[in-house]
């Protein structure tokens, strides 16, 4: 190698330590979308050096909730980033993490972390809405206290399956079941929301415990969107780049044919999850569907293709 190739490749490599390295700040990736004067960028020094921009906090009071959606939406990919939830008494609070799309069809990929009174367990319920039909509630409770620290919650999603990840653990699959006559998230780019609202007349033991205003504002956090994704910029009658995301759906890690397939680890977690934390599955709600929905035999372990 001659001096300008080392150079070059000791430049590339700089470049990408720098990138890796710094987080974009808040206002790079998102906007706040209601409820700005709830909104705040603390500096921290204590769970590492983090500056203006790097940490988000939405808070509720009885005035306003509020929150954030991503400047463009993504299709497919890799999508997390890591919530600290309201702590000490967060009874009637909701804060919820989602992508969601407003295109033709209406769907949703929901994470909603319910409050609840000073030492007991908040709720996470997930949902999956695609082509406009939801009514695909999981309960669980979590393994960890998540207002003690801040945790990742992310979704895979790609042409198979959709994963549902808390840190590192997979709380819940869905399959693609097109084949079963089953809608799925397909051609339709999706935004990140977050946002903090008061849910009092149903979210905490079904709207028995109220929230105490008196403890006004709570405060959830965010920090270290992580995105291996594909932004689409512009999605329209007219102009249309999200071909560009499948060229890079079939290209990339998350979009090989192997990712439509479980790793024996995630099937381990999920008969975890299923046997130790699910508190409401809709697949098991027969006073709610007389006829199981015909995605639910997929989504649960027995029937896993698994990947060693
Ligand atoms: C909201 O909280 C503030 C501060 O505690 C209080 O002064 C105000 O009366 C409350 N407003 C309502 C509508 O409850
Ligand atoms: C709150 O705590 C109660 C009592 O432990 C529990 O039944 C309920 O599922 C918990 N979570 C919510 C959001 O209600």
């Amino acid at each position: 190698m001659d001096e300008m190739k080392v150079a070059a490749v000791l430049l590339c490599f700089t470049t990408l330590f720098v990138s890796v390295a710094q987080a974009s700040k808040f206002w790079e990736d998102f906007y706040v979308n209601f409820g700005d004067w709830n909104v705040e960028y603390p500096v921290s020094t204590s769970s590492g050096d983090y500056k203006v921009g790097d940490i988000v906090n939405l808070a509720l009071d009885n005035t306003t909730g509020s929150g954030f959606r991503s400047k463009y939406p993504f299709l497919y990919g890799h999508i997390g980033m890591k919530l600290k939830l309201v702590g000490g008494n967060s009874a009637g609070t909701v804060t919820s993490y989602y992508l969601a799309s407003t295109y033709k069809k209406w769907c949703e990929l929901d994470f909603e972390f319910l409050g609840n009174v000073s030492g007991e367990p908040y709720i996470l319920q997930t949902n999956v809405f695609a082509e406009g039909k939801g009514d695909r509630e999981q309960r669980i409770y979590l393994w960890f206290d998540p207002t003690e620290d801040y945790h990742y919650y992310g979704i895979l999603w790609n042409q198979n399956l959709i994963l549902f990840m808390v840190d590192d653990v997979v709380i819940r699959v869905f399959h693609n079941s097109k084949d079963l006559g089953v809608p799925y998230l397909e051609y339709q780019p999706m935004y990140v929301y977050s946002s903090i609202w008061n849910g009092e007349l149903w979210a905490t033991r079904g709207g028995a415990e109220k929230t105490d205003w008196s403890l006004q504002p709570f405060v959830a956090s965010y920090k270290d969107f992580d995105v291996d994704s594909c932004a689409v910029h512009s999605h329209g009658e007219n102009q249309d780049d999200s071909h560009k995301c499948y060229k890079k759906l079939y290209s990339s890690w998350y979009g090989q044919a192997d990712a439509g397939k479980l790793t024996k680890k995630q099937v381990d977690d999920l008969k975890r999850i299923q046997y130790n934390y699910v508190i409401y599955d809709y697949c098991t709600d027969a006073e709610r569907f007389e006829v199981t929905p015909p995605e639910c035999a997929r989504n649960w372990p027995q029937s896993y293709p698994v990947q060693m």
